[in-house]
């Protein structure tokens, strides 16, 4: 029997009219987006905009939202690790400013796969990491490991494969055959008001995890003034739909609610950020490092407990931090670098490679105590020093960036330097230190400060 002809008209029609779209309505409006050519408009950008718009207004059940995730999930390539015979697992947080964890859990968790080799010889966990670049104002894993000369972040999945074989993680970008729908979509909805949408937001961020394979996935979704959700409320409502979608396809989801109030860490930038976390992996722990190695071992923990290698998550930290502090996950982080081609030897003194042409030391003007800072505004401060990028495609500054000096209920004196400023351009400090300067405020009182974790958001 022939299938009905599926009119991307009619498929917009019974969402903007709020009737529920059956699987074959998504899966063939999906399919047009990828097979159209410029001869054969199957769906124009018109139509795909209005699907877009119609999306956001009515929402998805969570049967659409699934079908559409899957459906953008197979829109292209999708990596199969059956063949590693492993258990595969990661981590993706919705962005945020200094947040750098990506670069502590893989090696952590790289390294207890290495520690239990499969029958076969494949470590036992693999952590086919699928980063992003920085975008407005969060930063962007590819950015920040693309600093490291030689590294290359643009492996097929046969070299993807080879390089968890061998080192239990790969950092890699998303390549154009990988989940093609959502480049659609995406570039879509940067034009026509519908990124902000949670069902839109959750179909783009798992069809693109879960074409990575995965048994196990831990999310990252950030509340506070950084965080892209701008209220608790939606963040929230994300973390569900998201920890709903993953569960519903097979991946064990669990998103954990973490503050983005302040930058994470000490430095928020690119090359900064790896040196941070090349100082912890090392055993150097900088004071401002603490809620940055906290937050790290307690997704790091999640992981380690989904793979079944704890019995709880609790025990997965305490685990994760034994192998930060013995020297395994660094040993794993060179193993991975020098598989993907980057100069290992410039982690031997990492602060003589940080080199910004200009730097400039913001003070405190009064005493008292860090009260609040509206996180994004410094997140915006780093992308305008030139780390971050304005449009995609934009460069970015490898030595750009902020260190912070202080963090959110610090006692701080009139005088104290509350953060540097750092770029290639001396004409790029001023209006940072402008920003920067308007944002952090310092009160006499100290301030009631947040949980660094608010919220674990699991199946139950
Ligand atoms: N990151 C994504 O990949 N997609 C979104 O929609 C939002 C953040």
């Amino acid at each position: 029997m022939t299938q009905p002809i599926i009119h991307p008209i009619d498929v917009i029609l019974h969402k903007r009219d709020g009737l529920v779209l059956n699987d074959a309505e998504i899966q063939a409006f999906i399919r047009a987006i990828v097979e159209r050519t410029a001869e054969n408009q199957l769906v124009t950008d018109a139509q795909i905009a209005s699907f877009l718009m119609a999306v956001f207004q009515r929402g998805l059940n969570p049967q659409e939202l699934a079908t559409l995730t899957q459906a953008m999930r197979y829109s292209g390539d999708t990596f199969d690790a059956a063949p590693l015979h492993t258990f595969t697992i990661d981590k993706h947080s919705t962005g945020g400013v200094g947040d750098k964890t990506s670069l502590l859990i893989a090696p952590t968790l790289a390294a207890a796969g290495l520690a239990h080799l499969t029958p076969a010889g494949v470590p036992g966990i693999c952590v086919p990491m699928i980063s992003g670049r920085s975008l407005g104002h969060t930063g962007g894993t590819l950015d920040k490991l693309e600093t490291i000369p030689g590294f290359n972040t643009q492996l097929n999945l046969t070299q993807l494969a080879g390089t968890l074989r061998k080192c239990g993680a790969a950092l890699i970008g998303q390549t154009p055959r990988i989940v093609p729908a959502d480049r659609t979509l995406y570039a879509l909805r940067d034009h026509t008001g519908t990124v902000e949408s949670p069902f839109l937001i959750t179909a783009s961020i798992m069809s693109k995890k879960l074409a990575e394979s995965l048994n196990a996935l831990v999310l990252d979704v950030k509340v506070g003034s950084g965080a892209f959700m701008p209220t608790y409320e939606q963040s929230k409502f994300l973390a569900q739909l998201m920890v709903q979608t993953g569960e519903s396809s097979g991946t064990r989801t669990v998103a954990l609610l973490t503050s983005m109030d302040q930058p994470l860490g000490r430095f928020s930038g690119n090359w900064v950020e790896v040196w941070e976390c090349i100082d912890i992996m090392q055993g150097q722990r900088h004071a401002m490092s603490h809620d940055l190695i906290e937050i790290s071992n307690i997704l790091s923990g999640w992981m380690l407990h989904l793979a079944g290698r704890t019995t709880t998550p609790e025990e997965g930290a305490t685990l994760a931090d034994q192998i930060l502090q013995s020297g395994e996950a660094y040993k794993a982080w060179l193993k991975i670098i020098a598989a993907q081609g980057g100069d290992t030897s410039i982690f031997q003194n990492p602060s003589a490679f940080h080199k910004p042409k200009a730097s400039r030391i913001l003070k405190a003007e009064t005493s008292g105590y860090l009260a609040s800072m509206d996180c994004k505004q410094v997140g915006w401060a780093v992308q305008r020093l030139g780390a971050g990028r304005a449009k995609p495609g934009d460069p970015v500054s490898a030595h750009a960036g902020i260190e912070m000096h202080a963090k959110l209920g610090d006692k701080l004196e009139a005088g104290q330097p509350l953060a540097t400023l750092f770029s290639e351009d001396p004409a790029l400090l001023d209006e940072p230190e402008h920003m920067l300067r308007e944002t952090l405020e310092i009160t006499a009182a100290p301030p009631a400060l947040q949980p660094l974790i608010h919220e674990i958001v699991t199946k139950n």
